[in-house]
């Protein structure tokens, strides 16, 4: 079954169009590197495809669904440039929030729910760390953590907007890693402005600048590792 179909899908915000009659397909166990300028229209993407953001125009099918009606069997690393460093959660709690459907009655998670919490913390590389304040962790700790988070619902598809952004190149090489050992088991969709790190990893690059274009790891034109992105096989001539 194909994870994903995009068929001649347009979005706008307002009158300003997004997405202009984008048409892709993504198969089960794909491991996709989304790449393109700011403002191309990868994290609208991502709403679209998490159900939180509806077509104007064209087809989305996740999973064969609606998006909106299989959210619960995918994994969201949302897009971070701040967040309150001083809000009072330790780690734990938000590895735990990503299991919000388990808590029970009394407010309480259940015994296995927070097994699988543990046994994702120590999968990450962070055993030890489950009481700590998350605004004490590190860029890349903090980033795992979340990544932790988005597994605990065991999804289908996990989706990564710039989860290295910001952090430095040893943590930023732990994730892809660590994400490595998911290839194949998850269908796994990475934004990121890092080129080294797709063309080394991943299997397919899609280039968002408001229409998309499907490329091999090794067809990424060293362009667009300066921000100067054009259409594939179109080389600018300056
Ligand atoms: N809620 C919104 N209302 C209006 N315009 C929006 C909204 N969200 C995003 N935009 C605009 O839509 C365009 C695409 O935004 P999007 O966040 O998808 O880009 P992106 O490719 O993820 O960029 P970046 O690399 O900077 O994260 C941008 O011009 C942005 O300003
Ligand atoms: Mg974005």
């Amino acid at each position: 079954m194909l994870a994903v179909i995009f068929k001649h899908l347009f979005f706008s915000y307002g009158s300003i169009e997004i997405l202009k009659d984008v048409s892709f397909e993504i198969e089960t166990g794909e491991y996709i590197g989304i790449i393109g300028p700011n403002g191309g229209g990868k994290t609208t993407a991502l709403k679209l495809m998490l159900g939180f953001l509806t077509p104007n125009r064209g087809t989305l099918k996740v999973l064969g669904k609606t998006p909106a009606s299989v959210r619960t069997r995918m994994g969201y690393v949302p897009q971070i440039n701040v967040y309150d460093k001083d809000f009072p959660i330790s780690v734990l709690e938000v590895v735990l929030s990503g299991s919000l459907s388990h808590l029970n009655w009394r407010g309480k998670f259940p015994k296995e729910v927070r097994e699988r919490a543990h046994a994702l913390i120590e999968e990450i590389g962070l055993s030890g760390f489950e009481g700590r304040p998350f605004g004490s962790l590190s860029g890349g700790q903090a980033q795992r953590v979340l990544i932790a988070r988005a597994l605990m619902c065991d999804p289908e598809i996990l989706f990564l907007d710039e989860p290295t952004a910001n952090v430095d190149a040893k943590s930023e090489e732990r994730i892809f890693n660590y994400l490595k050992t998911l290839q194949g088991k998850k269908t796994i969709l990475i934004v990121t402005h890092n080129f080294d790190a797709i063309i080394k990893n991943v299997e397919r690059v899609l280039c968002f600048q408001h229409e998309v274009f499907s490329m091999l790891p090794k067809d990424v034109c060293e362009h667009f590792a300066i921000g100067m992105y054009h259409k594939p096989g179109e080389h600018s001539h300056d």
